[in-house]
């Protein structure tokens, strides 16, 4: 039987340039994506999310997902579609009740205190609890026909714990932090089943059709540097090594947001690409990792607020800062705001696209 169209793999020089630049293979230029590119900047997104009525049923509506996952791509030129979900979709189905209160961020009915609230967590199945996003995943391949490449995606297990231990968002972190001090085996135990749940999650959503991972880290940067290591860092590495060990060879990127100190251990923990924040100098993060991974970053995303001018200026800036050859990612340092002017965001995928060609001619 033939394979259909979207299982066929083809030449690496047919290959997307964004799958090209995260193996630090020449391309013609540098891709660009943003993340929460489908989000509340873009008034069609605004309206779908009005229809559905709530985040959480455009998460679990694949039709809905689907149709907003396409709405940057319809009007911006980007090299890469991300599905649309969130990362708290794995503690919303081990049982924690999530919702999403608007200007407020997410909350869960139950949080994780005790060996006992561990104990009462699900383990939820992908293609079961989770069937919603494998659902959302084929629908989008179908949809994109090819056209660029599908990224999938999951917290890390800290920071899906800090969600799980705090209930909510949080700016000081004081309920995990009191547990990794004071009862650290407990939250290792937690971070373990996380582990685990994540490499399902992932294996599924690449067996679904995504062609990218990545591992959002949002809350590692609140780590000191021993405890990033031990509790945030160890189970990103922990996930890719299972990831590879169980087949899954598509490329995964490590975004530990505020982690730019600690660059060299995360380029090791088996990753394709470091997502960096705009706090890191992108010549000396290339420098310092020697070219042995792909950057993706780090535009500080206010510039979106600022005016095509300074849009331009900055990404001509940045395009400098990486210099010549491929292993460059273009994006925001963290999510595109929602007062961000959806034109800036034009602006910005076009001038990548040109400026950047300069720094990819043959022979360089
Ligand atoms: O990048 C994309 O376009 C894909 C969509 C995506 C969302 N959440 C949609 C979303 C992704 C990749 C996420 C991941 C996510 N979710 C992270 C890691 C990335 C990051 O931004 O650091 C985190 C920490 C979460 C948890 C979460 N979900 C928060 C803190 C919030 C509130 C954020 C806010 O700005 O109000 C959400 C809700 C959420 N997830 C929204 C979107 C578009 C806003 C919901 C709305 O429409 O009101």
């Amino acid at each position: 039987p033939t394979r259909p169209p979207e299982l066929t793999i083809k030449p690496p020089d047919m290959q997307h340039r964004f799958l090209r630049a995260l193996r630090r293979q020449p391309v013609d230029a540098t891709p660009i994506w943003v993340m929460r590119q489908a989000g509340r900047y873009l008034p069609e997104y605004r309206a779908t999310r009005q229809r559905a009525g709530s985040f959480l049923t455009l998460c679990k509506t694949p039709e809905l997902a689907c149709e907003v996952t396409l709405q940057p791509l319809r009007r911006f030129d980007l090299d890469a579609a991300i599905l649309f979900s969130d990362i708290l979709t794995i503690p919303d189905a081990m049982g924690l009740g999530l919702s999403v209160v608007e200007n407020e961020g997410p909350r869960f009915q139950r949080c994780i205190r005790s060996a006992a609230d561990l104990d009462r967590l699900g383990d939820p199945d992908p293609e079961t609890e989770l069937r919603y996003v494998m659902d959302a995943v084929r629908l989008i391949r179908r949809e994109l026909d090819d056209r660029v490449p599908l990224i999938g995606f999951a917290g890390s297990p800290w920071t899906l714990a800090t969600y799980m231990v705090e209930g909510a968002s949080s700016k000081e972190f004081a309920q995990i932090k009191a547990m990794l001090y004071c009862d650290p085996g407990l939250l290792h135990a937690l971070l373990g089943r996380l582990s685990r749940s994540v490499v399902r999650y992932l294996a599924a959503q690449a067996a679904a059709g995504v062609q990218v991972l990545m591992i959002f880290d949002t809350w590692g940067g609140t780590l000191t540097p021993s405890t990033y290591r031990e509790f945030s860092l160890a189970y990103m590495s922990e996930i890719i090594a299972a990831l590879r060990q169980a087949r899954v060879d598509v490329p995964v990127i490590v975004f530990t947001k505020g982690g730019g100190l600690w660059l060299e251990d995360i380029a090791g923990s088996g990753c394709d690409a470091v997502g960096i924040d705009w706090t890191m100098d992108l010549a000396a993060a290339r420098a310092r990792i020697c070219d042995r991974v792909a950057l993706q970053g780090n535009l500080d995303p206010a510039v979106l607020t600022a005016t095509p001018e300074v849009v331009r200026r900055e990404a001509a800036s940045m395009l400098a800062r990486y210099g010549h050859g491929p292993g460059h990612v273009f994006n925001l340092g963290h999510g595109i705001q929602p007062h961000a002017d959806p034109e800036n965001l034009r602006v910005l995928v076009d001038s990548v696209h040109e400026l950047s060609r300069a720094y990819h001619r043959v022979g360089d």
